[in-house]
């Protein structure tokens, strides 16, 4: 934490690029909008909240960032520098003249704490009144190009927009985060003007601003360039994802996770896994799912909003959201926990099963082929194949209870509100449409009826 450091995140701007109704920095990565990346490397490394500068879809910013960042409003777009100007007002008006301020990019979200740690070391060390951080690529494409002197020193930074083919050549980019000795940045600020291929104020320009008046400048190149990426398209969106998702399963390996193919797992960065789980691949795991230890995640299961106990056994191709699992249960092949499913330690559900509000008690069975929505099924109370709870009437839902022990038979129908009593028997094929008393059993089958030698007689008559 440095104090006597204030941080502006610049996120004013729609991302025309990415030809979307959504603000660029609310688009999602691994989970979270890539905004959030930003903010948490901004309260890693200031104790104050950011000053954010907003414009497009402002309300929709402010809600999803909340009292995570204080904020400068930017009416109209009128550049990077413009953008730091509003923040800036706000920062003079609270006395803030001395210490430094970083300004980050909200479509920035990879670089990591320590490299700006780095940057505000180095920015000190040198006495510099602008240390910005650049990255080298193969491809600088749409960056803004960083000039060099002879003597290697920084000179000026030229946007990609405005650079003849000789500067366009240059690989080391602006990566889009700056360090400013506040004196200096609010000083120079009212200096800058908007004449360029844009007609934009660009906040780069204050480069040549503070070499001109004599002041130092410096810059620090990244070392893993993945650092310094930038969202400004719907690729860069996914590059970015890709490697948010690379850290995020490289962490999970070094906290003890085994992915048997880790290349094709899909894992928010929200996702926790305990240690000696082993995900299989083509597995997705989304938003608040939490995985204990010891489980097993078969190929293709989709889990979002999922808890999930330890040693539990998930099979090929289940998917679930907003459930939770106990310890030791197995669930699948194919099987559909909908939300408000809740089965308890040592619970199996197999195969084509769909559950929806449901909860099992401990060592409850549906072992194939039913769906059991809006239910209460009691400890060790066996569900037969082909079971369904009839639970909605063209009106409401309503409810199956099926308590401790309780054996329902294969292809039954529990029309609710219902319930069947503890350790109470339901033959195979029944339709119950009326409580059925503990440790009685029900029957609602027609009789079967045998007509002896009717099969011949049918062969004779087709001759
Ligand atoms: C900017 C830099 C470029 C650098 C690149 C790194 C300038 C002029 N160029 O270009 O040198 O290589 O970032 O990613 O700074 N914003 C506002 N208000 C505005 C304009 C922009 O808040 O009026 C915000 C945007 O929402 C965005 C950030 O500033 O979060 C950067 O703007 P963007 O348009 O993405 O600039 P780049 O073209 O990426
Ligand atoms: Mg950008």
């Amino acid at each position: 934490m440095s104090d006597n450091l204030e941080v502006i995140i610049l996120a004013a701007g729609l991302g025309t690029r990415m030809k979307s109704r959504t603000i660029k920095i609310l688009h999602r990565a691994a989970g979270r909008p890539i905004v959030d990346y930003v903010l948490d490397l901004a309260s890693n490394i200031s104790s104050r909240p950011p000053v954010m500068v907003i414009g497009h879809q402002r309300d929709s910013v402010q809600q999803s960032v909340g009292s995570r960042a204080r904020y400068a409003i930017q009416e109209e777009q009128l550049g990077t520098g413009h953008a730091v100007m509003q923040a800036a007002r706000i920062l003079e008006a609270e006395g803030v003249r001395s210490g430094n301020v970083l300004i980050l990019s909200g479509d920035v979200p990879l670089t990591r704490p320590e490299t700006l740690k780095g940057l505000i070391d180095e920015h000190r060390r040198a006495g510099n009144a602008l240390t910005l951080l650049t990255m080298k690529l193969d491809e600088p494409g749409l960056y803004g190009r960083i000039v060099r002197d002879g003597s290697g020193n920084v000179q000026k930074i030229v946007e990609a927009k405005d650079a003849d083919d000789a500067i366009k050549r240059i690989n080391e980019v602006n990566a889009g985060i700056y360090l400013f000795s506040a004196e200096h940045l609010f000083d120079n600020l009212r200096k800058l003007s908007n004449s360029n291929a844009q007609g934009e104020y660009y906040l780069t320009d204050l480069l040549g601003a503070l070499r001109t008046a004599g002041q130092r400048v410096g810059a620090m190149i990244v070392t893993d360039p993945d650092e310094a990426l930038g969202v400004n398209s719907r690729a860069e969106l996914a590059t970015v994802e890709s490697v948010i998702q690379r850290r995020v399963v490289q962490k999970l390996m070094s906290e003890g996770v085994t992915f048997r193919n880790p290349q094709t797992v899909v894992i928010d960065s929200t996702v926790v896994i305990g240690n000696d789980t082993v995900v299989y691949p083509y597995v997705t795991l989304e938003g608040s799912t939490k995985i204990g230890s010891g489980c097993v995640i078969e190929p293709g299961v989709h889990l979002r909003d999922v808890i999930v106990g330890n040693d539990v056994h998930v099979k090929t191709g289940t998917v679930a959201e907003e459930s939770e699992i106990g310890d030791h249960a197995t669930v699948g092949p194919y099987a559909h926990l909908r939300p408000g499913t809740r089965l308890g330690e040592s619970v199996k559900v197999g195969n084509f099963v769909e559950t929806k509000k449901a909860i099992f008690g401990k060592g409850a069975k549906a072992s194939h082929l039913s769906y059991i929505g809006d239910a209460d099924v009691g400890a060790d109370a066996n569900i037969g194949a082909g079971t369904i709870t009839c639970n909605y009437d063209g009106v409401r839902k309503n409810k199956t209870t099926i308590e401790e022990g309780a054996f329902i038979g294969s292809d039954t129908q529990l029309v609710a509100p219902v319930r069947v009593g503890k350790g109470a028997y339901v033959g195979a094929g029944s339709t119950i449409t009326k409580d059925v008393p503990a440790d009685s059993l029900a029957l609602s089958r027609t009789p079967q009826r045998i007509v002896e030698g009717w099969a011949n007689r049918k062969r004779e008559e087709k001759k």
